[in-house]
């Protein structure tokens, strides 16, 4: 079976907190090639070359993105994405917990690739572990002047700070992150200007996710042609894909991109016993569901937008023939409604009456014309948002209204059962 190790090589198997265990395993080793012998242009380069993809959701080439940072503002941030709150998402947590100095190490390679001089990680509230884990690591990773001034005696110096989230799903978007950083409410900008032109404190920021930049440090080892040499056309590398629903053995698995949906189940264990396969919600809670007929697609970005979804932050929810699909659309819908920020209109209020509506269908309290309302409110929010997050309300319900209607159907009253 193609499971992969590579960020999660000796997950599970040694214990890897320690600065001495990392060291031990080659640790810190591409941080000190980057600073002694490449210029940040070299490493931008390297990104660009191996084309990988951010993995926080929207899959931009990493490399690009950093390139559009303007040329002459020198004071520039990298921030790291560690809120990781999409439904069914559970990869980043687990690097930070069990290898905070590859997380390190990332983010200093890519602060070096931009030419930035102070790094940020924004860790949701919820992490407490995590967090405590990471600050110890963190304390290791400086003491031993991987972090401060004058690296390496090179003239570099990188400062690097750690930020608690306080557990709003919201404050993962980029943008929304970076007024919480700044103390502000963690709502969503307008964009344009992009953070890579105007960011935190108004200079420009690269904002990338925890596997991203982890996936810098083997990049680094082992080349750009390595990475890119596996997967498929556009989607290249490897990715961890947090597995979870019906399967036997939920949990992070690494990949190569382009293994298929099939293989991707049968890894985290395949089905209980006896059941069917009745959809897969396959990029995070925000994601439509695909279906049977495209189990032997490959897991990646260019086919998961061709079956109508998306690869998202690689959280794959497998549903079998046991599911409540009423229930599970309420779920998502009530949890989307919860975290809106409440500044767009159709995602403030078309979430909650929504949610409302499914309520009513869960409880068989349905009334006729709330499938047909459904559709239409959903359908209506759509793409009148400032940012993604009212858009993520339509995906998932509409897939599996229209897959199974007679799920939601059957919890329509009957005319005559009506209340008065
Ligand atoms: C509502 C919402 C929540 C998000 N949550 C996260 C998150 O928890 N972690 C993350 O890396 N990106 C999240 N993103 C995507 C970020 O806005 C951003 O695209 C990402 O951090 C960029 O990193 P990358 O280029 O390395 O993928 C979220 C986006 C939205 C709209
Ligand atoms: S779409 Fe929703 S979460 Fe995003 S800015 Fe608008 S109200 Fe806030």
């Amino acid at each position: 079976m193609p499971v992969t190790k590579v960020l999660t090589e000796g997950i599970g198997e040694v214990d890897m907190r320690g600065i001495d265990a990392y060291r031990a395993r080659g640790g810190y080793k591409q941080w000190e090639r980057a600073v002694r012998e490449m210029q940040p242009v070299d490493v931008l380069n390297l990104a660009e070359k191996s084309g990988l993809r951010g993995r926080g959701g929207a899959g931009f080439p990493t490399g690009r993105k950093w390139s559009f940072l303007p040329k002459d503002k020198l004071l520039r941030y990298l921030v790291c994405n560690c809120d990781e709150a999409e439904p069914g998402t559970f990869k980043d947590h687990m690097l930070l917990e069990k290898t905070p100095h590859l997380v390190i190490e990332g983010m200093l390679i890519g602060a070096y690739a931009i030419a930035s001089h102070h790094a940020f990680i924004y860790i949701r509230g919820e992490f407490r572990r995590g967090y405590e884990i990471f600050c110890a690591a963190l304390e290791e990773a400086k003491r031993a002047g991987y972090i401060g001034k004058n690296i390496f005696g090179s003239g570099f110096d990188l400062e690097l700070t750690v930020h608690r989230g306080a557990g709003a799903y919201i404050c993962g978007e980029e943008t929304a992150l970076l007024n919480s950083l700044e103390g502000k409410r963690g709502e969503p900008r307008l964009k344009p200007p992009f953070p890579a032109v105007e960011g935190l404190y108004g200079m420009p920021t690269v904002v990338n996710n925890v596997e991203t930049l982890a996936y810098l440090v083997p990049i680094l080892e082992r080349g750009a042609q390595w990475f890119a040499a596996v997967g498929t056309e556009r989607s290249k590398g490897y990715k961890i894909v947090s597995v979870s629903g019906h399967v036997r053995n939920p949990g992070n698995y690494e990949i190569a991109l382009g293994t298929t949906i099939r293989e991707l189940i049968e890894i985290a264990g395949g089905l209980r016993p006896g059941r069917k396969l009745m959809a897969v919600q396959p990029g995070g809670g925000s994601s439509a569901c695909v279906f049977e007929e495209h189990l032997d697609w490959p897991y990646d970005y260019e086919s998961l937008a061709k079956a109508g979804s998306m690869l998202g932050s690689g959280a794959m929810v497998v549903f079998d023939d046991t599911t409540d699909f009423v229930k599970a659309a309420y779920n998502l819908v009530r949890f989307f409604a919860h975290e809106s920020c409440g500044q767009c209109t159709p995602c403030r209020e078309g979430g909650d009456w929504m949610a409302r509506v499914l309520n009513r269908l869960v409880n068989y309290r349905g009334v006729p014309g709330d499938i047909q309302m459904l559709l239409r409110v959903s359908s209506g929010i759509t793409g009148l948002n400032l940012c993604p997050l009212g858009d993520s309300i339509e995906p998932f319900l509409k897939s599996v209204m229209l897959r199974f209607p007679d799920q939601f159907e059957s919890r329509i009253l009957a005319p005559q059962a009506q209340p008065a």
